[in-house]
């Protein structure tokens, strides 16, 4: 089965075409970095403007590398829920359109369980029960994934997500935006323990993690050595913010794992990309004996794939939608999009 596949929920637009959940034809993204770097942010109306100008000459551009034509797909599936409101109904309008020209069933995608489905096209034995670690820019989770289309909440983020952290302190160093992949490249030379930063625990649910605390604490070893002069130790501090959100992150999704008795990891998300994170995870799963499959750095980010991939299963689920299909600025992953 042939998807056509549509990601606009944030500041990436994609679209692709995939097979039966687990083989990538093609997977074009046009990143709109650049265009919000100015602001420091993602500027939501401009996403939106910028979505309408990129995805139809993206879905030309991924039928031609994938070497199909319209008439070979077999159904369209887009990103309905989390993200920015007026950036998702861009990409579900298109598709909505592409399904009814096309005669196909149209396949609303959550675009948590898309980042989940990343590591379904790397690992052709990774199958459901797992658990999953999703960290990005906008949502840090870890999910009992159940089934292609059954998932429980184990736990999250109460305030920030881990990507959110690492922009605003990159933002503050100076580093750029989003600066995620700044701090981890600055990272490789630092001290990890140089700089005391903040563990956080949260009353209630152990799986559940805390940011903002760690975000204000770079802050304001930001703001006091500006004021008093000093030159900051760039790398160490780049390094301290890395092991900070890595402990966070490796420690309850490795607890959850074992606790889990399924033997499967995955990790996925902008953040997954992280060095530090991926190769602490890598020990510590090789040394309970659990099996590691982490998203291959290209599908970290946001891309159509990953929806395609996620969009097979919730097709086999029966989870279609018709022409009145809506867009969710905010939707647990464990509810399936209408
Ligand atoms: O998954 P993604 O592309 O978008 C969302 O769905 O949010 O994730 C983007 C986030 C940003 O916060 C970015 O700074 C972060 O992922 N990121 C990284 C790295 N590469 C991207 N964070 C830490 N280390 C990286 N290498």
């Amino acid at each position: 089965m042939l998807i056509l596949s549509i990601e606009s929920s944030c500041d990436e637009t994609s679209v692709a075409v995939t097979e039966n959940g687990r083989r990538i034809l093609s997977n074009e993204i046009s990143s709109q970095t650049e265009l919000h770097a100015a602001y420091g942010g993602v500027v939501p109306e401009l996403a939106s403007r910028s979505h309408i100008q990129a995805v139809t000459p993206l879905a030309d551009r991924a039928l031609e590398s994938a070497g199909i034509s319209k008439s070979d797909i077999d159904a369209v599936a887009v990103t309905c829920a989390p993200g920015l409101i007026g950036a998702l109904l861009v990409g579900v309008s298109f598709a909505k359109a592409a399904a009814f020209a096309l005669g196909v069933p149209l396949i609303p995608v959550h675009h948590i369980r898309g980042h989940v489905a990343a590591s379904y096209l790397a690992y052709p034995q990774l199958e459901p029960p797992f658990v999953s670690l999703v960290a990005s820019g906008g949502s840090t989770l870890i999910l009992d994934v159940r089934g292609y289309t059954d998932y429980r909440v184990i736990g999250s983020t109460r305030d920030d997500a881990a990507g959110e952290c690492f922009d605003k302190a990159a933002r503050v160093l100076g580093l750029g935006y989003p600066g995620g992949a700044a701090l981890d490249a600055l990272a490789r030379d630092g001290d990890p323990f140089k700089y005391k930063l903040p563990r956080s625990k949260v009353e209630g649910n152990a799986f559940d993690m805390s940011f903002s605390g760690l975000k204000t604490a770079v802050v304001n070893l930001a703001h006091s050595a500006a004021q008093r002069g000093d030159k900051l130790d760039l790398p160490s501090l780049a390094a301290s913010l890395c092991a900070a959100v890595s402990d966070a992150l490796v420690f309850r999704a490795m607890e959850a794992a074992v606790r889990s008795g399924y033997g499967k990891l995955a990790v996925a998300g902008g953040v997954a990309a992280n060095s530090m994170i991926r190769s602490n995870l890598k020990s510590e799963t090789e040394r309970a004996g659990i099996a590691f499959y982490p998203a291959p750095l290209e599908l970290c980010g946001d891309n159509a794939a990953m929806i395609g991939s996620q969009g097979y299963y919730e097709y086999l689920a029966g989870n279609t939608a018709d022409a009145a299909l809506n867009a969710c600025a905010t939707l647990s992953p464990e509810a399936a999009c209408r």
